[in-house]
């Protein structure tokens, strides 16, 4: 696949970025390795108008890597605070102390000994070796991972191992061998300026006469975003005993879990829906568990009708959770049944009651699942 016809991709992008792209940043054009790592490190996570005024305070305070090396630390998170993520930080002061221990205090040229300090990845170490050193190494930070995801038509989330491995690929095979420097500038440019996340600047692009995306009527649709995890659905089994005074038996939650320290109807959790030999199982270890038989006589027979409830559904933004009650009504006043209101008891067993109650007095409904509001 060549998109761009024929053309360069890193010529139109260097002709570019000379035009169009920035060029009054304060560690442009400096060829300094300690200015250009300082500013690659600040815009790791932050916008370049932010970063500005932080780099000069740094710059002041710490003209050279040894002197930054040499600060000490609590000074150095002095200067940083605000810009956030402090680990950056942390790493910034011990790389200084890296470079001056095992470089001489001079910044090493290859990508692999620069990624070889702290706070430095690829894509960092790529930046400051094609920037400060001319050196032909390829960048992939969020924005220029964009600008590939897009001009190449590149489905996929891109933090995703296969789809990162083949952006990588393409960084590598695209740096131009001539002012590699200037070629990453624009990429960083072009994401940060053209390319942006929402509504791009398409028609002042550079690259648009061959963007995939743009062909395709997809540059909205790209990158692809993280997939959203799956709600889980989980599945409980619920023991309804009342009693004739209007207590329900409860238990304590002690496990850990949502219902810790909680009191619960007699719950069983499932991995998936179980089916009636499952259901019959659980009823019969309860049965047995709470000294219930003499209020249920041979519970096989009756289950059909006690389990004949729809699953009731309660939707939370995290989870699914389904519940099948298994409701038993005992005379008297039962010695292990509880007034609910006397305990803690949390809102979905008041549902489940209350749910219950209404569907026991009404007609046997038609559906399967029922929702719990
Ligand atoms: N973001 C990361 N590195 C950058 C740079 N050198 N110029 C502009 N934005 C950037």
């Amino acid at each position: 696949m060549n998109p761009m016809k024929g053309k360069p991709f890193g010529e139109v992008l260097v002709r570019w970025q000379k035009q169009h792209g920035r060029q009054t940043l304060p560690w442009q054009h400096t060829g300094d390795a300690y200015k250009v790592w300082l500013s690659e490190v600040m815009l790791q996570q932050t916008q370049v108008t932010t970063v500005l005024g932080y780099y000069t305070r740094f710059l002041q305070a710490y003209p050279t890597v040894s002197d930054l090396a040499a600060a000490p630390e609590q000074d150095v998170m002095q200067l940083w605070a605000g810009l956030g993520y402090y680990t950056r930080a942390r790493n910034l002061h011990a790389c200084a102390k890296q470079v001056v221990a095992r470089f001489g205090g001079q910044f090493p040229r290859t990508v692999s000994e620069l990624e070889s300090l702290p706070g430095i990845g690829q894509s960092t170490a790529g930046a400051i070796a094609s920037l400060a050193y001319g050196v032909q190494a390829p960048i992939l930070d969020g924005n220029v991972k964009r600008v590939f995801c897009r001009y190449y038509g590149i489905e996929g989330y891109p933090e995703q191992t296969t789809i990162k491995k083949t952006l990588w690929g393409i960084a590598d095979a695209n740096v131009p061998a001539q002012q590699p420097g200037v070629y990453n500038q624009a990429l960083m440019d072009l994401g940060a300026t053209c390319c942006v996340p929402r509504n791009p600047a398409c028609s002042a692009c550079p690259l648009m006469q061959s963007c995939v995306a743009l062909a395709k009527g997809m540059v909205g649709l790209l990158p692809t975003p993280k997939p959203k995890k799956a709600r889980p659905e989980l599945y409980f089994v619920s023991l309804i005993v009342e009693d004739e005074g209007g207590g329900v038996l409860l238990e304590l939650q002690t496990e850990k879990g949502i219902w810790q320290g909680l009191w619960t109807t007699p719950l069983e959790a499932c991995d998936s829906q179980p089916d009636f030999a499952g259901l019959t199982r659980i009823a019969i270890a309860w049965v047995e568990h709470y000294g219930l038989q003499a209020h249920c006589a041979d519970i096989e027979q009756q289950l059909p009708g006690l389990l004949g409830q729809p699953w009731l559904v309660h939707e939370l933004t995290h989870r699914k959770m389904h519940f099948k009650v298994l409701r038993l009504k005992v005379p008297g006043a039962w010695a292990a049944c509880y007034s609910v209101g006397d305990k803690p008891v949390p809102k979905i067993v008041h549902k489940l009651l209350g749910q219950v109650r209404v569907l026991t007095q009404a007609a046997v409904p038609q559906q399967n699942t029922l929702d719990l509001r």
